[in-house]
């Protein structure tokens, strides 16, 4: 039965060995000469030092195109005209559904045409010579993102092409991202891509994992979120990871987001082992943005003005174009640059918030309720808990595909936009809490004068794309 226990050495290797059968490109993913490429890399491409001895919130995009030299320049842009801090190499979709021979085509196609035909750099097809030559390349540290439930080869062969940070876990790469995958299989892979980052960590060289906090990106309860951080945490230093980078996506409500990323660090830091290092992430807002630029930059602004105050270690930055998905080298620079502009004229000012000390209890008293759940509900054992809970809807994630969970939560805005949850389903969450938060969602409807219901929360997933942070009852309604 699946355990959260740390994988013996052997096991290690026997995994290693047969993920990199599946493609050709696996087998120079080779232990021992990565590590002596990993030792040659300078300070300033060590990505845990660069991040953990930071003074200031650093800045980090997300980009990939298909071709090499593409992927070099734009990185290099933004580095010149944005001034990003950690630069990204975000993976096609392809290599994500674990299709290199799709993969492999796009990329044939994309030296053909010259056209991005993949929506991010396939890794697994550039292999570790080319994993190596964009490293080399660069001069700041870059990190995998992706969103790959089984990642499995794509750690082997970035690990060994020097990236020396991944994104992603079991829950947060598997619950938001895909319908059919088994959370107990998903727990596996990621106990191998843990382990093996343990393993390099072992030899010296930090490989730093960052769970995907923002989930689902839509309204997501902050104790959900925080809930799930911490599970993937534990999950990963079993398996010998150091650094840990603990994400939160924005909401939008200032003061909710302020108290959930104080509320991460400090949990993170109860809750995980001390040998670990832990770092958090402010991703700028994950949901639906509005089409109109000047507006995608004030939704920007409001993600550094947060990031000023509550002090995360990184922030994953929007762009103006955000809408139309992809962004330009030109617009993701933008919004580098604006997110920099609202920390740097911020983040020496005394801001004190009402409200972020009630709200930080009331986060983490939830968080601690949800882990206490999934611990009983496996007895002890992390692994078994976190499936189990899933499956009875003790732990859920709002707006999730998964079958793995049951998708029964529902959250809403208050009337001071801060998110709440409106449907509970199972969720392990005692009486008192779900009291607080059943008033809160009456108040609101009080002021708009309609009932709590499921118009409230639609009404909530699309007011920032229409210029709104609640989702009140319009003229028309
Ligand atoms: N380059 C830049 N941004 C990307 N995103 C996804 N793929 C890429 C890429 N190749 C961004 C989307 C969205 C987020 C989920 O990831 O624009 O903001």
């Amino acid at each position: 039965m699946l355990r959260d226990e740390c994988m013996p050495s052997d096991e290690l290797q026997r995994i290693d060995e047969r993920v990199r059968e599946n493609w050709p490109t696996g087998a120079a993913a080779a232990f021992e000469e990565a590590i002596e490429f990993h030792e040659s890399l300078p300070r300033e491409k060590q990505f845990a030092t660069v991040l953990e001895s930071a003074d200031r919130p650093l800045l980090q995009p997300r980009a990939g195109v298909p071709l090499l030299d593409d992927q070099i320049d734009l990185l290099e842009h933004l580095r010149s005209a944005g001034s990003a801090d950690l630069l990204p190499t975000t993976i096609d979709s392809y290599t994500r559904d674990n299709e290199y021979g799709k993969a492999e085509d796009g990329l044939s196609d994309a030296r053909e045409t010259g056209e991005a035909t993949l929506n991010g750099f396939p890794a697994v097809n550039h292999g570790v010579e080319g994993c190596r030559e964009l490293i080399l390349a660069t001069d700041a540290p870059v990190e995998v993102r992706h969103g790959t439930p089984d990642a499995r080869l794509l750690a082997a062969i970035t690990f060994a092409g020097g990236f020396q940070s991944f994104e992603g876990g079991p829950i947060s790469y598997n619950i938001p991202y895909t319908k059919e995958h088994d959370l107990a299989e998903t727990i596996e892979h990621w106990q191998f891509v843990d382990r093996l980052a343990g393993a390099y960590t072992e030899r010296g060289v930090r490989i730093n994992r960052e769970p995907f906090g923002p989930l689902t990106g839509t309204l997501v309860p902050p104790s959900i979120a925080i809930a799930v951080m911490l599970l993937e945490g534990k999950l990963a230093a079993t398996q010998g990871v150091r650094s840990l980078t603990l994400g939160y996506g924005q909401v939008g409500n200032l003061v909710q987001d302020v108290a959930a990323l104080r509320s991460l660090r400090s949990l993170g830091e109860e809750y995980l082992p001390d040998e670990v290092t832990v770092t958090t992430v402010f991703h700028e807002w994950m949901g639906g943005f509005p089409p109109d630029e000047a507006r995608a930059n004030g939704v920007i602004g409001l993600g550094g003005a947060t990031a000023a105050v509550a002090q995360p270690d990184k922030v994953i930055t929007k762009s103006p174009q955000e809408f139309q998905g992809v962004p330009t080298k030109e617009a993701n620079a933008a919004g580098l640059r604006t997110t920099r502009q609202l920390i740097d004229m911020m983040i020496e000012q005394d801001v004190r918030l009402d409200g972020v000390e009630r709200e930080r209890e009331l986060i983490e008293r939830a968080t601690r309720e949800l882990i206490d759940a999934v611990e009983a509900a496996g007895d002890g054992d992390v692994a078994q808990g976190t499936i189990n809970a899933f499956d009875s809807g003790e732990l859920d994630v709002p707006f999730a595909p998964s079958d793995s969970a049951q998708g029964a939560v529902l959250p809403a805005r208050d009337d001071d936009g801060r998110v709440r949850i409106f449907e509970f389903g199972e969720l392990a969450v005692g009486e008192e809490i779900r009291e607080i938060h059943h008033n809160r969602l009456d108040a609101r409807a009080e002021t708009e004068g309609r009932d709590q219901s499921f118009r409230m929360v639609a009404d909530d997933v699309d007011a920032i794309s229409d210029g709104r942070l609640i989702g009140r009852p319009t003229g028309g309604d």
